[in-house]
């Protein structure tokens, strides 16, 4: 069979590095793909987020299994338009997205439907979210209500840079929202854990949860990244926390999107966050996690398509997901930058080196088959993979170590705590 993955992340090569493996699958082709997937896949530079021209690429191509990686196609209903040429498409109808799309919408349904998540109020203008302010103690978390590539979340400290913030998405409309929202938010302390699950709204399968690295630099210090290292499975869960969050969190989403017509099949992400007082939903994202896909995956024995097409056609409750009894560690090696403006182009080398570790690309780029160039914040991905994390992080940060770009650098603490 013919796949198609949409994307060009690390989540993407790990996504298409699975699907390689399954007996199912004939040929790969990748929108837009990057360096690393186009040696698994054939890659077509065209535009993820323009859905009629996908449509007519999967009809053209004969694609017989779409998996969408971005949250940005799926929000403007790339699977509604799939299913309705009748094109296979593993991922969330664009109503079902909104529970990324919009973290006010997420808010008000998680407090309809008993999910706990921190307490926040809503502002729809810069006086608005200055009246709200001064009815919180700091630090106090504001986002921007809609998609924001990681950076619409800001946890402040003081009324000066909350202020700040507000007038970046206010004032000058960093965002390009015709009528931006925030949402002002109590701030949380505790461990984070992601926690995904698949499901065809029958009945749904928990992936290994996994721990994300958010901030930049080393101790949780520096601005929010789309995340900078990864490990699996995450430590911070016991079977009573675990049965927890089935029962509380997970079930009661479920039954919340039945209960308000909400059909989901694809994979539901759970941001928590395990605090003293209990546990909290600080999001929903409808896709994979990036980079915890890349821990995930690694570790998952079944043959990936098979859970793809179970999802999509109902049929869920015939599979296990089994995991390998193995720890992953993903350090990711950025530009010199990021999160913030960062140069390209620079050349990649030491990948030959990089001995038993799997490295999946995020932002590089082929320009001929010797020569690959780095393309974005977050470039490569090193997973180790081993019987125990120490192993594991000791594999990751030695390969670390001999990949070389200019402006390398990557965090030194990923998985320390473990
Ligand atoms: P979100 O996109 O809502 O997950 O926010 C991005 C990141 O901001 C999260 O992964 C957390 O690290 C942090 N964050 C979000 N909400 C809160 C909160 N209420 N308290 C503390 N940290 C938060
Ligand atoms: N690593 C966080 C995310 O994928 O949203």
């Amino acid at each position: 069979m013919k796949v198609l993955v949409i994307g060009g992340g690390g989540r993407e090569h790990a996504i298409a590095h699975k699907a390689s493996s399954s007996q199912a699958v004939s040929k790969i082709l990748a929108i837009p793909g990057n360096g690393g997937i186009s040696n698994l896949a054939e890659c077509f530079p065209l535009d993820v987020n323009n859905i009629p021209l996908l449509v007519s690429f999967a009809q053209e191509n004969r694609v017989d299994l779409t998996i969408v990686g971005p949250e940005n196609p799926l929000a403007k209903g790339i699977v509604d338009a799939f299913n309705a040429s009748g094109l296979s498409c593993f991922g969330p109808v664009k109503k079902a997205a909104c529970l990324e799309a919009s973290k006010i919408f997420a808010k008000e349904f998680m407090t309809r439907n008993g999910v706990r998540t921190a307490s926040f109020s809503i502002a729809d203008s810069f006086q608005e979210a200055l009246f709200q302010l001064n009815k919180r103690a700091f630090p106090v978390v504001i986002k921007y209500d809609g998609l924001a590539a990681g950076k619409g979340v800001r946890l402040v400290s003081n009324r000066t840079e909350a202020v700040s913030f507000l007038e970046e998405i206010f004032e000058r409309n960093v965002f390009s929202s015709d009528s931006p929202r925030v949402l002002i938010e109590q701030a949380l302390v505790g461990q984070e854990v992601s926690f995904l699950i698949v499901t065809d709204t029958v009945s749904y399968q928990p992936l290994a949860a996994a721990r994300d690295y958010k901030r930049v630099f080393d101790g949780n210090q520096g601005p929010n990244t789309g995340g900078m290292g990864a490990y699996c499975p995450s430590t911070s869960l016991d079977q009573g926390t675990l049965s927890i969050i089935n029962q509380d969190i997970v079930k009661k989403t479920l039954n919340g999107l039945a209960k308000e017509g909400i059909e989901y099949r694809g994979v539901l992400y759970f941001g928590l966050m395990i605090t003293r007082e209990g546990i909290y939903v600080l999001e929903y994202n409808c896709r994979f996690g990036d980079p915890e896909t890349q821990v995930i995956l690694p570790l998952l024995e079944n043959d990936i398509i098979e859970v793809f097409q179970a999802t999509i056609s109902g049929s869920l409750q015939n599979i296990t997901l089994k995991w390998k009894p193995k720890c992953s560690v993903c350090v990711i090696l950025a530009s010199s930058g990021y999160p913030g403006a960062y140069q390209t182009g620079y050349r990649i080398t030491g990948l030959e080196q990089a001995k038993d570790v799997l490295v999946y690309h995020s932002g590089t780029r082929k320009i001929d088959q010797e020569t690959l160039v780095t393309a974005g914040g977050r470039v490569l991905g090193v997973v180790g993979v081993d019987n125990d994390f120490k192993s594991a992080r000791e594999k990751a940060y030695l390969a670390a170590e001999k990949i070389e770009f200019e402006g390398k650098f990557y965090r030194k603490d990923i998985a320390s705590e473990v």
